[in-house]
Parts: C-alpha cells; sequence; structure tokens
C-alpha cells in the first residue's frame, strides 16, 4: 500500500530523474562519436576498417559493463556502482579528448564502454526497484527518453564545437582541436551523475537482501510514502529468495539448448540493430558529408535528426499501453522497410567512388527524407519497445538471466553493424548497406506477427515461456 501523496510523487520522480540520468550518458557517450570521427580519422590517418574499430570498441566495453553491473550492484549496492559508471565516464572523456594515438583513444573508448554498460543496467534496475507499480511502465520509458535526449546533447555540441572552430579538425582553445573539446565535455554531464548518485537514497530492495530491513523500511516510507513500509520489507525478502534460486538452468530448453521465448528476445534485440539505427547515430555527419552537404549542413541534419528521435519516443510512450506492443511493431517494420528502401535506391544514385560521391538533385532530398522517415519510424516503435518488451516478456524465474543475455545480444549486433558500416560503405556502396537494413527491417515485420507475444496490460507473474 502507498499513499498518493504529491510530496511523494515529486521524489520518486527527482530519484528517478537522477537515475536516468544513466541512459542520457549511454547515448551522449556512444553518439558523441559522430562529429568527432571524420577528423580522427584524418588526423591519425585510419583505413576505414580502423574508424569503424575505433567507433565500435566502446560498444564492447558495454556489453562487459552491462555483464557485470548486476552482479557489482548486488555486491557494493547500486549507488557505488552508478559512481563508478560516473569515474568510468569522467576518466573516459578526459582521456579520449587528450589521446595521442589510436591504441590509447580505443582504450579510453572501452573504459567509457564499461561506463556506458553499467548505467544501462543500473539505471533500469534502480528505477523499476524503487518506482511504486502504479507508475512503473512509464518511470521505465524514461530510460529510452534519456537515451535519446543523450545523442541529441551530443550531437548539438558537437555541432556547437565545430561552428566555434570552423571546422572539427579546427583548434579551439588551449590548442585543442574541437573534436577532442567533444570528448571532453561529456565531463559534465559524468559528474552530474556522480553528484545525484551521492545524493539519492540506497535502492530499498538492495538493503533488504543486505539484511538491512530498518534502513529498507525507512526509505521506504520516506520516499514512496509506504504505509505499512515492514510488510513491503517481508514481501521483497519472499521475491528475493524465489529468484535466487534462478539460474541459467531456468533459460535452457529445447531450441538449440535455449527456451523459445529466449530466442524471441534475442532475436527482437538484434533486429532492433540490424535496421541500422546506429549507422545514423554515430556515422550521420560523415553520411551527409558524402552525398555533397557541407559539413556545416551536415552537422545540422544530424541535430535535426536526433530532435526527431526525441519526439517520436513520446508517441511510443503516449501509445504503448493503449494500442498495444505488436501493432506498434509492425507499423514500425513496414515504414522502416519502405522508407530505408527509399533511401537505398536514392543512393544507388550516387556518382563517384569512394569518399567523393555526389548525390545529384532530387536524390539528395529523397536520401535525406528516408533516413529521417526512418528514424521516426524507429523511434516511436522499435526504440522503445524492443526494451520495454525485454524488461517484461519473460516469466520472473529467468528475468534477469534472460534480460542480460538478450541486451549482450543487442550490443554484439550493434558492435557489427558498427563496425562493419565503414569499410562496406566503401567497398559496396551505401545503397547496399541501406537495401540491407531494409530488408531486415521487412523480415522484422514477419518476425513479429509469427512469435512476439503481446504483453500489453499483463501482470509480469502472467508471463510464460
Ligand atoms: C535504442 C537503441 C540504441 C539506439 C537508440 C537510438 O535505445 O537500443 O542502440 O542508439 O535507440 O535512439
Amino acid at each position: 500500500m502507498t499513499q498518493p501523496s504529491s510530496a511523494h510523487a515529486a521524489k520518486v520522480i527527482a530519484v528517478t530523474v537522477a537515475a536516468a540520468v544513466g541512459g542520457f550518458l549511454f547515448g551522449f557517450d556512444s553518439s558523441v562519436i559522430n562529429g568527432a570521427v571524420d577528423s580522427i580519422q584524418g588526423d591519425f590517418g585510419l583505413s576505414s576498417f580502423v574508424t569503424g574499430f575505433a567507433v565500435a570498441i566502446a560498444l564492447l566495453g558495454c556489453a562487459v559493463g552491462a555483464w557485470f553491473a548486476g552482479r557489482l550492484a548486488d555486491r557494493w549496492g547500486r549507488r557505488r556502482v552508478m559512481m563508478l559508471g560516473s569515474v568510468l565516464f569522467v576518466v573516459s572523456s578526459i582521456g579520449s579528448g587528450l589521446a595521442v594515438g589510436v591504441p590509447d583513444l580505443m582504450l579510453w573508448r572501452v573504459l567509457g564502454g564499461l561506463g556506458i554498460g553499467i548505467a544501462s543496467v543500473i539505471a533500469p534496475t534502480y528505477i523499476s526497484e524503487i518506482a511504486p507499480a502504479r507508475y512503473r511502465g512509464a518511470l521505465a520509458s524514461l530510460q529510452q527518453l534519456a537515451i535519446t535526449l543523450g545523442i541529441f546533447a551530443a550531437l548539438l555540441s558537437d555541432a556547437i564545437l565545430q561552428n566555434a572552430a570552423g571546422g572539427a579538425s579546427n583548434e579551439l582553445w588551449w590548442n585543442l582541436e574541437a573534436w577532442r573539446w567533444m570528448f571532453i565535455v561529456g565531463v559534465v554531464p559524468a559528474v552530474v551523475y556522480g553528484v545525484l548518485a551521492l545524493m539519492i537514497p540506497e535502492s530499498p530492495r538492495y538493503l533488504v537482501g543486505q539484511d538491512l530491513d530498518e534502513e529498507a523500511a525507512e526509505i521506504l516510507a520516506n520516499v514512496t510514502g509506504e504505509l505499512r513500509p515492514n510488510e513491503r520489507v517481508q514481501e521483497i525478502k519472499l521475491t528475493l529468495r524465489r529468484e535466487s534460486n534462478a539460474s541459467f538452468g531456468d533459460i535452457r530448453g529445447p531450441v538449440f539448448g535455449l527456451q523459445p521465448l529466449v530466442w524471441v528476445g534475442i532475436t527482437m534485440a538484434i533486429f532492433q540493430q540490424f535496421v541500422g539505427i546506429n549507422a545514423i547515430f554515430y556515422y550521420s555527419t560523415t553520411l551527409w558529408k558524402s552525398v555533397g552537404f557541407t559539413e556545416n549542413q551536415s552537422f545540422t541534419t544530424s541535430v535535426i535528426t536526433a530532435v526527431i528521435n526525441v519526439v517520436m519516443t513520446f508517441v511510443a510512450i503516449l501509445f504503448v499501453d493503449k494500442l498495444g506492443r505488436r501493432p506498434l511493431l509492425m507499423t514500425g517494420s513496414l515504414g522502416m522497410f519502405v522508407s530505408l528502401l527509399l533511401a537505398a535506391i536514392a543512393f544507388s544514385q550516387a556518382t563517384g567512388s569512394g569518399d567523393d560521391i555526389e548525390l545529384p538533385a532530387p536524390w539528395g532530398a529523397l536520401a535525406l527524407v528516408g533516413a529521417n522517415v526512418f528514424v521516426i519510424f524507429f523511434a516511436a516503435t522499435w526504440g522503445p519497445i524492443m526494451w520495454v518488451m525485454l524488461g517484461e516478456m519473460f516469466p520472473n524465474r529467468m528475468r534477469a538471466v534472460a534480460l542480460g543475455i538478450s541486451t549482450a545480444a543487442n550490443w554484439i549486433a550493434n558492435f557489427t553493424v558498427t563496425l562493419a558500416f565503414p569499410p562496406l560503405t566503401s567497398t559496396l556502396g551505401l545503397w547496399v548497406l541501406y537495401g540491407l537494413f531494409a530488408f531486415f527491417a521487412l523480415l522484422s515485420f514477419f518476425f513479429v506477427k509469427a512469435r512476439i507475444p503481446e504483453t500489453k496490460g499483463m501482470e509480469l507473474e502472467e508471463m510464460h515461456s
């Protein structure tokens, strides 16, 4: 039982926002490279393969960070792990900004990746543990909103810095090139995250796990306005006991060693990346420059795309509980298919080769429209809903493990696309890649139709494998 007081609601929201800053850092840190990548390639004289590797390597750090975050959070508590994430972000931002060569740049990016992985697991964990059930769904969607805001902030700050310097490779303050400052400003949100982590209360669920029942009850009463905090503590104890018996055994099954539903989660996570969303959020500036936009126009276009991404996330938040997950995902798949196909057709009209290609008049506009309509469909459907579904579709006994595996699959798929994009663009051409993305979008439609269960309005306890 909780007491619906607005003072408590405000506290819960404040605490949730603090945790969601982790999502902001996730978006910021992973896409800040967008505005810097061309200059890094030029300044360090990199091949397209090494460039792809330098961008993608942070994502491997993410997978590792996410893998350990859960376990660390159970040992050290949620807040200490958030602080670790904050320190990693600070170190990685400064290190990447001052990198002397590719090897140390990669090292700093991997450290940042560990931070992203940690933040991406801790934010939803902490939010769901502290938020009362009646607004858990809405609060959980804040994570994707925070990710999109982080992407937007990164691309905006990239654009401002390159504008101030008159080019991303030009020097700005203290003889450091603009691209270096793009990384260094990441220190600001990272420090905010660390300070907020110091200020918020520890998760009651963690405290109960440590047998600190009284402290847990106090936080429940103070933050969420729990009327019977001691009873709630006993309930948490029961579920913890049940969940601690969960293990890898619970996801084993007849289909290549796993339960069919676990494969559904993994496949969904892979599709979310194989439609090529991050080819836009990590490389859009390069993309628009390569088809003949000026550096300024390319940066501006990336910022506009990021705004569209933020705004359309609200559509998903508004409709996901009304229309259901399946219709939204299927609409998204078809919309992404058509728009990606249009972009592929436009890119096939490019003239020239290598980094020197041009898109003649109507095709440049079509590519631009195609790519942005694609982002509209993605942001309103697959972007947030994939995360919502992974959090809710598995039965309680296997949720943590199945969620961990599917999330890792999402990062590995992200890594693959990010790594392969630059070399494949220069060998096969942009239109082949966009054609492939379109193909995956179409496949994802049939996959949703045949395999994805509707979970709208169901209690977590009702999910079956
Ligand atoms: C989702 C994806 C992430 C992508 C973002 C774009 O969160 O999982 O990889 O960068 O959407 O908004």
